[in-house]
């Protein structure tokens, strides 16, 4: 039994490495044609060669983006191929189809590395909400924004970090998908859908993102005797959820106040009590290791994925208290979003 790489950039080549080390045979990888691969692996641009091949068992997808990505693992459910993917933009859009499609084809849809790169999130989501009613989810869900922040509160300019936060490979060139919080927006759905057995449309969630944050902001902030991180968070209240993704004024001693650098935490409230997961947000290796750990499942005929779209829940973001400032650089505190803002951030005081 052998599997196929789809997309051998970062991810991709993170997740060969631990395969090789881990002796699972990888015999396949799809990526352009004059993209560098590994000796003694099959490199093709044909994914029929993968799909008509019966010795791969499960396809591993690292391309990104939606579309194309979205159709590969499609095609390869549809041919009767386990499919692992990174994928959080296709996975919080189609959650609901191609876990459909997997059951239809008899085979599994796994998607851990998804959701905040090497944190254990999706299986053990997947095993509390089986046994708990999860009340609240509380997380940074974005290495590179929680990278940044975390350099600003100690007096680094935004453009400087954004350019180191690249250097280090934690960012993309355009990190726009980070910046605006969209792929934290992302993870969040996936939570969610995950821990309500529902189907969230990602324009329900409110998002707001740190693109033009400054160190005059922070350090405001940091005189009001708080801290700037930017949080994703679900609360059920109900039938209704409030679901959020928004740069947060937190005190100093919450649980997320002091979790720096690249890390990611997601902590998780039940009605029976509280679990937190913490680890590398990002990195070709660690989110390698989190997609061999999948790959070990489906070898060895465990499912985690047992994700039902059957509920439906009413959204209803209220938030008592915004951090603003305008564009004549006015720091204000406020009840409603009446005007333009520049900047936007949850107050709790
Ligand atoms: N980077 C991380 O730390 C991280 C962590 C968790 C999850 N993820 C997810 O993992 C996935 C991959 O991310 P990455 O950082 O590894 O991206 P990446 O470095 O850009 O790798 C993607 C690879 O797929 C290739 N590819 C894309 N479209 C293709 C096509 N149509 N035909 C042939 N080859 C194609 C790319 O080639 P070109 O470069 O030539 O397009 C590239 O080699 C994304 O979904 C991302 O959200 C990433």
């Amino acid at each position: 039994m052998s599997v196929a790489i789809l997309g051998y950039g970062v991810v991709g080549s993170g997740f060969y490495n631990n395969a090789i080390k881990a002796n699972v045979d990888v015999k396949y990888i799809f990526d352009r044609p004059e993209k560098n691969t590994p000796k003694g692996v099959i490199k093709t641009n044909n994914i029929d060669d993968i799909i008509n091949d019966k010795d791969v068992f499960v396809v591993v997808e690292t391309l990104g983006g939606l579309d194309f990505a979205y159709n590969m693992i499609k095609k390869c459910l549809s041919s009767g191929k386990n499919v692992v993917t990174a994928n959080k933009e296709v996975v919080a859009v189609y959650i609901d189809e191609l876990t459909n499609l997997a059951k239809a084809n008899n085979v599994y849809f796994l998607f851990e590395a998804a959701v905040c790169g090497s944190v254990p999130i999706v299986k053990n989501l997947f095993e509390i909400r089986n046994r708990e009613e999860v009340l609240e989810i509380e997380a940074i869900t974005n290495g590179t924004t929680n990278y940044i922040l975390t350099n600003m509160y100690f007096g680094s300019e935004l453009d400087d970090v954004v350019n180191k936060a690249i250097e280090l490979g934690y960012a993309e060139r355009n990190c726009d998908n980070d910046l605006l919080g969209l792929d934290s927006l992302r993870k969040i759905t996936i939570m969610a859908d995950i821990a309500y057995n529902t189907k969230l449309d990602l324009k329900d969630v409110l998002t707001y993102g740190i693109k033009n944050v400054s160190l005059d902001i922070i350090n405001d902030i940091k005189n009001r005797g708080y801290i700037l991180k930017s949080i994703s968070s679900i609360k059920l209240n109900g039938n209704n959820i409030c679901i959020k993704t928004i740069p947060t004024l937190l005190d100093p001693t919450h649980p997320l106040a002091r979790t720096d650098d690249s890390y990611n935490r997601v902590i998780v409230r039940t009605n029976k009590g509280s679990y937190e997961y913490h680890g590398a947000g990002a990195g070709g290796n660690p989110t390698g290791a989190i997609i061999l750990e999948d790959v070990k499942l489906v070898l060895s005929g465990h499912n985690y994925n047992d994700y039902v779209n059957k509920n439906k829940l009413s959204i209803n973001n209220n938030i008592n208290k915004y951090y603003v400032v305008d564009n004549s650089n006015n720091i204000k505190i406020v009840d409603k979003l009446e005007e333009e803002y520049k900047f936007i951030a949850e107050y709790k005081d």
